[in-house]
């Protein structure tokens, strides 16, 4: 007799880092206004998200979209102030924290990349010089007691070198732990992952990571994300980003799309009957919004299926 694989153990929760308004708008071309980012996180919340990445206090000459972070920061305080949800914001080196820190941000981010090509071209330094430079954010930050998560880009892949190894990407995630960063995301920025590449990588860093401090970012280039999602949950990842409505990409990634739907992975999740305190209506909302602001319909499979199942039901 032909014997199944066992079950594998799914986490009962995922925490789901949100990441429209940051990686999702970051590369759009036509300016959003600060009112509708705002109005976006405004309707993530009402979703029941509990992390939202709400800007990039990077270089307006690098990224102009993310100009307006001191606005946003402003605004966020009126939109949630019970500290029940958290607004990480990246911080690429200490100007940028400075502008976090009196924006009243409670958690930053820094990237780095496994890759040197894309290390140089997203923030003109090689790894080795990212980290010396996240030293004095990280420090400053557990000074104020502000949480820091880590970004590796380029995990499965570099849009200028191709392959990377997955030592290199253990290698840079272990640095950013020791540096201090309580949760790394490993980030497939071109989206050229696939199932078994991502469970060797996420194998790799685990060696040196715990696999609860290791976060899940996948875009969604070659459609693989979910697949990709599916392969790390088993072996125990429950960290994951993605953005409404599928929307995304990194200037610095040529070709690259958005981070893979929250909508999809919501969906996803509920049917492996994991919870993650997200209404998926609600969710589809914010996702219709967004889109409609940007003039196209949600990248998301799943939003798109209920938005259907909406519009028969009210004939
Ligand atoms: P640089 O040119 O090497 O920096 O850029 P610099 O220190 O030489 O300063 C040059 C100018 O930038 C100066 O102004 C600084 O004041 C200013 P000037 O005198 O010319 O007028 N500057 C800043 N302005 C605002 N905020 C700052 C800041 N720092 C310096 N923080 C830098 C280095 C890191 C600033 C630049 O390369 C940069 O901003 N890069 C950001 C690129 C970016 O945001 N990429 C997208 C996000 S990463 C991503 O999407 C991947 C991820 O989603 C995961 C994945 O998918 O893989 C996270
Ligand atoms: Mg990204």
């Amino acid at each position: 007799m032909v014997m199944v694989a066992e079950k594998p153990i799914f986490p009962a929760h995922v925490k789901i880092v949100e990441m429209g308004p940051r990686d999702g708008l970051q590369n759009e071309k036509q300016p959003v206004s600060t009112e509708v980012k705002l109005d976006l996180v405004k309707r993530l919340i009402a979703a029941g998200e509990k992390h939202i990445e709400a800007t990039a206090f990077v270089s307006p000459k690098w990224v102009p979209q993310m100009a307006d972070h001191h606005e946003i920061m402003q605004g966020l305080k009126a939109l949630d102030n019970s500290g029940d949800v958290m607004f990480p914001v990246l911080t690429p080196n200490l100007k940028g924290f400075e502008g976090a820190l009196a924006g009243g941000a409670k958690e930053v981010a820094v990237f780095a990349a496994a890759s040197e090509s894309f290390s140089q071209k997203n923030i003109n330094c090689s790894i080795a010089e990212s980290l010396e430079r996240f030293k004095p954010v990280i420090a400053a930050a557990k000074e104020q007691g502000i949480l820091v998560r880590g970004y590796v880009s380029c995990v499965l892949g570099c849009p200028f070198e191709g392959e990377i190894a997955p030592e290199q990407v253990a290698s840079v995630t272990k640095a950013l732990y020791e540096l201090g960063c309580y949760e790394i995301s490993l980030g497939d920025t071109i989206g050229t992952g696939t199932p078994a590449k991502a469970q060797a990588m996420i194998k790799e860093v685990a060696k040196y990571v715990p696999i609860n401090h290791l976060a899940c970012h996948f875009h969604d280039t070659y459609g693989q994300a979910l697949a990709n999602l599916y392969a790390c949950l088993e072996l125990g990842v429950s960290t994951i980003d993605s953005s409404v409505a599928g929307i995304g990409g990194c200037p610095y990634a040529p070709g690259a799309t958005g981070n893979v739907a929250t909508e999809d992975v919501v969906y996803m999740l509920n049917g492996l009957g994991i919870e993650t305190g997200i209404d998926l209506d609600k969710l589809v909302d914010a996702g219709v919004f967004i889109s409609d602001a940007l003039g196209r319909k949600p990248v998301s499979n799943a939003a798109n299926a209920l938005l259907s199942k909406r519009a028969v039901s009210l004939k």
